[in-house]
Order: C-alpha cells, then sequence, then structure tokens
C-alpha cells in the first residue's frame, strides 16, 4: 500500500529512521520488496532522475505498482530522489509520488528558498510533501561531483530560516556525510553537535540522512578479490544511526551499499562460473542477498518489526493513506 511520507515522518519521528532504497531495475525492486516483508518494515522507495531516464519513468511506476499487488502486506511511500525543478513538478503532476525532493542546495540561499516554495506551492495543492536540501554534501551526485572543499555543514540558523520560509516538509541536512563510496579519508564522524542544535531550533521537524551509506570493508574487500579495483572506499559507521535518530532524523538514505552487493554478487559469480550466462542466476543470487541487506539495514535503523504498528497508526489517523 503506498501511503504518504508524512503519515510514515509522523509515526516514526524520534522514535526510528525510515529506510531510503533508490532502486533502477526490477531485481532491485522485488529484493527490496521481499527484505522488507522479512524484517516487516515501512520504508520508502526513492527514483532519482537518472533512474528515470535508465528504466523510463513510466517503467518504474509500473513495477512499483505490480510489487504493491505481489506483496499486498508492504506500507511504502514512493519518492522522487534528488529531483530538480523540472522533474518535481513533472512527479507532482503525476499523482503517483507521495513526496518530492526539490534540491536546489547548489543556488545561493535566496534562490534555494525560492524554487523549494514553488515545489510546495504545487505539490501541497495535491497532497504531497516535499524534502528540501540546505547545506552541500560532498561526493559524486547525479553528473555533479562536489569536492570536499565545496561541501559545507547545514547552518542551524540558516536552517530554521529556511523551513519557516519555504514551508518544506521535511530537510536534508549536510552533518559530514557526501555520497558514493569514498565519503571519509580519515576517522569518519557525523556532526552530532550541529543536528542536535538544528533539532534545537526545529523540533519535531524530519530531518533526512543523505549519503548514508556504510560501505561495509568486507564487501569492498570482497569486490577486489573479484576483480574490482575500490581503494580506499569507505562510510558511515551504521551504529551512528541509533545516535541520529532522537536527535530528528527520520528518514536516511541509503543507494551506495546496494549497488556493492550487485557488484559483489556479480563479479563472484562470473568468476565463480565462467561458463555461465543466464542473467537469471546471478540475478536470483542477487535478489536472495538484496533483501538480505535490507532486512539488515532496517534492523540499523530500528524500522524492522515497525509494520504492523504503522498498520495500526494509519489505520487511526484515517486520511493520509492513498
Ligand atoms: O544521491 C544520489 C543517489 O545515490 C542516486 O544516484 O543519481 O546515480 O541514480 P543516481
Ligand atoms: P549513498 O551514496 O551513501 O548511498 O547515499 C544515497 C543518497 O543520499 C541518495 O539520495
Ligand atoms: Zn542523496
Amino acid at each position: 500500500m503506498i501511503v504518504t511520507t508524512k503519515e510514515l515522518f509522523k509515526l516514526a519521528y524520534g522514535k526510528y529512521a525510515i529506510g531510503a532504497y533508490n532502486i533502477n531495475n526490477m531485481e532491485q525492486c522485488l529484493g527490496l520488496f521481499r527484505g522488507n516483508m522479512e524484517s516487516q518494515a515501512p520504508f520508502i522507495i526513492q527514483i532519482s532522475r537518472g533512474a528515470r531516464s535508465y528504466a523510463d519513468k513510466r517503467m518504474l511506476e509500473a513495477m512499483i505498482t505490480a510489487a504493491d499487488r505481489i506483496f499486498p502486506e508492504a506500507i511504502f511511500a514512493v519518492h522522487l530522489d534528488h529531483g530538480d525543478l523540472e522533474t518535481a513538478l513533472d512527479c507532482v503532476e503525476s499523482g503517483f509520488y507521495s513526496s518530492v525532493m526539490i534540491d536546489a542546495s547548489h543556488e545561493p540561499l535566496e534562490g534555494n528558498i525560492r524554487i523549494t516554495r514553488q515545489v510546495v506551492e504545487a505539490a501541497h495543492a495535491r497532497g504531497i510533501s516535499v524534502e528540501a536540501e540546505l547545506g552541500r554534501l560532498g561526493g559524486v551526485e547525479e553528473h555533479v561531483k562536489v569536492d570536499d572543499k565545496s561541501a559545507f555543514l547545514t547552518d542551524p540558523a540558516e536552517a530554521e530560516i529556511f523551513v519557516r520560509e519555504t514551508g518544506c516538509d521535511s530537510l536534508a541536512v549536510a552533518i559530514g556525510t557526501s555520497h558514493g563510496a569514498y565519503k571519509f579519508t580519515g576517522t569518519q564522524s557525523l556532526h552530532l553537535d550541529v543536528l542536535a542544535e538544528i533539532q534545537r531550533r526545529l523540533p519535531g521537524f524530519p530531518l533526512v540522512m543523505h549519503g548514508a551509506s556504510s560501505v561495509p570493508q568486507e564487501e569492498v574487500a570482497r569486490i577486489n578479490a573479484a576483480g574490482g579495483a575500490l581503494k580506499g572506499a569507505r562510510g558511515v559507521d551504521e551504529s551512528e544511526f541509533a545516535k541520529a535518530v532522537p536527535l530528528g532524523i527520520t528518514k536516511v538514505n541509503i543507494d551506495t551499499d546496494g549497488r556493492l552487493v550487485w557488484t559483489r554478487v556479480h563479479r563472484e559469480f562470473f568468476r565463480d562460473n565462467p561458463e555461465k550466462f543466464d542473467l537469471r542466476d546471478p540475478g536470483k543470487i542477487f535478489m536472495a542477498e538484496y533483501a538480505r541487506f535490507i532486512a539488515h539495514k532496517n534492523e540499523k535503523l530500528g524500522s524492522a518489526g515497525k509494520l504492523e504498528e504503522v498498520r495500526r497508526g494509519l489505520g487511526s489517523s484515517g486520511p493520509g493513506v492513498r
């Protein structure tokens, strides 16, 4: 059942984070639903602009609609990840999305406020909620590479003004994470002090952690042992999620870690089975491994086992379910 992101946030805030996972193809879609059913978790499916052009936006919507029928117990929201103005308005217009992200974080504050407000007005008129971004994460995102020097943390005072001026429903904050597999050169650290100050200024307001992949070192080692060359890749320590949740992090975006599962499964499969060529053989392994991976992440986020509680919570609030 597709539900509003807002409703999920209301039920989760301060207690656990909802996992937001990107999909690009059928195997990721099925693995994602299986993993969430195995761990009995509500979740968010994210679609990026890159995914919409890779798989065709209509194909992704059809796949999600089919998965919703295959897994009638599932409770999830559908979200546009890192939208620009045109894509965000297109998704609002389509009526399929629970929420959209408008990412104008590369703009100066005034421009970010203006563009975000435009999306908020269009989205709220249709009951769709809006995630915006303030501050700048490092790493690779779509076709843009933000180097560490151009990345900067969210200013808590600005965040308060930004939310008031734009009317956005949730905010992606830059607290030291970055996109992709190469997040930290030295010891990693989330700026929980900055997060705490943002929460103090925006009590009860859902905050979003992007760039949250943990880049497991054993995964990287297996990929490299099977012919990969991911040198120095590292990510967020999963134990940090539990510290960030009471400080307002309600949605955690994970994409890179899932890509690493895909890469490991396929590299190992073809290394060990050089005579094979049926795409379904590694595809089956990937879906099982991806489901296992999703269930593991949900445990770390605290969303595992919350499905029935969410079903009851949605039932009592009535509207909000689409
Ligand atoms: O933040 C970016 C997400 O990982 C989506 O990546 O734009 O390559 O689909 P993508
Ligand atoms: P990762 O690259 O850490 O998986 O981050 C994904 C993300 O933030 C999607 O918006
Ligand atoms: Zn992101």
